[in-house]
């Protein structure tokens, strides 16, 4: 059987003014920081933004107008000099966050930083030129419910059983 949160968990990009309580964001870095990481480096940080001119600023970098309307943008970084696989802990945690932001109630979608802009994403917050970003996860009460995942989004097709 599937857990709830795996099923709920949908993309979400139109969120209600509502404000995200400060316990609810640390519970979604908690979920992070319990994600395996590889040679358990836990190299991730995090800058939780929610003033709406640095949001805008995103904005205009990034694009995508549910990043400026998010109550709140949680951006993982992750320090280069302690893992050598930045990308996959980024994502494993990010997955993590994802189903916790689901469990309160939260809406959240991955917002991609292209590579070309990542820099510039972290010239804007400051963040140390160590850290690598991938992206952005903003968070709030959905204003939008797409439905959830169901057995039509599993296709037994894909699975290869012992050879290709
Ligand atoms: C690596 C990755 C990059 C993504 N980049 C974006 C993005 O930049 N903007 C966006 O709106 N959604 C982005 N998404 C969300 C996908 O569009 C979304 O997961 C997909 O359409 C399936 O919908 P669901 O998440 O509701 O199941 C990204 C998802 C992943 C995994």
């Amino acid at each position: 059987m599937i857990i709830k949160e795996i099923l709920n968990r949908r993309s979400i990009r139109k969120y209600k003014a509502e404000a995200v309580p400060e316990e609810y964001i640390t519970e979604i870095i908690k979920a992070a920081q319990f994600a395996p990481s590889a040679m358990n480096n836990h190299a991730i940080e995090f800058i939780v933004i929610r003033n709406q001119e640095t949001k805008n600023n995103i904005y205009e970098i990034v694009g995508q107008e549910h990043v400026k309307e998010a109550p709140v943008l949680i951006i993982p970084a992750t320090d280069s000099t302690k893992t050598n696989c930045p990308v996959e802990d980024l994502s494993v945690a990010t997955q993590n966050m994802f189903l916790q932001a689901t469990a309160l109630g939260l809406g959240t979608a991955w917002k991609s930083i292209r590579p070309e802009l990542r820099e510039e994403i972290k010239k804007l917050l400051g963040i140390p030129g160590r850290f690598i970003v991938i992206n952005i996860i903003p968070a709030g009460y959905p204003e939008e419910k797409p439905g959830p995942h169901t057995d039509k989004d599993f296709d037994g097709s894909k699975i290869h059983r012992e050879k290709w």
